[in-house]
C-alpha cells in the first residue's frame, strides 16, 4: 500500500511508518509533503531515501490554489492513502475529495478537537486522554473514527510530558490501523 504522509513538524508519526515498513510492514511511504521548509520531518524522510515536497500556504495567491497545487503533488505519487501525521493545516475539498486521508490527533475525539488537543485535556481536567486515528471529511477532525488508544493523565503532567506519552499511543496505533488497512482486515 503506498502511502504520502503529511507532514508540519518532528515527524516523529512519519518515523514511525517509515521503522515499520522498513521491518516489513505492508505498506511504503512513497513521498513526504510538509507545509513548511526546514521540518525534521522533511529531513528524516530524505534520510530514508524519500522524495519530499513542499507546499507553503504564503506562496499561493489563495487557499484553493495552495490546496489545488497540495493536491497534485500528492496525485503525482499516486497514494492508496493520504497519512496526515502532524500536519496543520486543515485540507480544503481540493485535497479532502481526491484521496482517501488518515489524520491522527492527540486526544480522544469527539473530545478537544483542534490545534491544542493535549492542552485543553488538560486544562479540561480529565484523567483520561488519548488519540484518535479517523478519516478526513470536510471539518476540523471530525471524520469518522478508525481507532483510539487511551493514555491516563497523571498529576504531575505538563502539556510536554502527556504529549509525549500520547505520541507513543499514537505510533503503535498509526502503525497497526495502516497495517491492517493494508491487509484488508477489519479493525474496528
Ligand atoms: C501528533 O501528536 C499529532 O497528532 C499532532 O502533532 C503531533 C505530531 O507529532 N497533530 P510528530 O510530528 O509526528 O512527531
Amino acid at each position: 500500500m503506498r502511502l504520502v504522509v503529511l507532514v508540519s513538524g518532528s515527524g516523529s508519526n512519519l518515523q514511525a511508518l517509515l521503522d515499520a515498513s522498513a521491518a516489513g510492514a505492508p505498506f511504503t511511504v512513497v513521498a513526504v509533503g510538509a507545509d513548511r521548509d526546514g521540518t525534521l520531518g522533511a529531513e528524516r524522510a530524505r534520510g530514508a531515501g524519500v522524495p519530499v515536497f513542499v507546499a507553503r500556504v504564503p506562496d499561493f495567491d489563495s487557499r484553493a490554489d495552495w490546496n489545488r497545487s497540495l493536491a497534485r503533488l500528492v496525485a503525482e505519487h499516486r497514494p492508496d492513502v493520504v497519512v496526515s501525521a502532524g500536519f496543520m493545516k486543515v485540507l480544503g475539498p481540493e485535497v479532502v475529495d481526491a484521496f482517501r486521508i488518515l489524520n491522527t490527533h492527540p486526544a480522544l475525539l469527539p473530545s478537544f478537537p483542534g490545534a491544542h488537543g493535549v492542552r485543553d485535556a488538560l486544562a479540561h481536567g480529565v484523567t483520561v486522554t488519548g488519540c484518535t486515528c479517523h478519516w478526513v471529511d470536510a471539518g476540523v477532525d471530525t471524520g469518522p473514527i478508525v481507532d483510539q488508544r487511551a493514555v491516563r493523565v497523571l498529576a504531575d503532567d505538563t502539556e510536554a510530558s502527556l504529549h509525549e506519552r500520547i505520541k507513543v499511543a499514537e505510533r503503535a496505533m498509526l502503525v497497526e490501523v495502516l497495517t491492517a488497512l493494508a491487509e484488508d482486515r477489519s479493525w474496528r
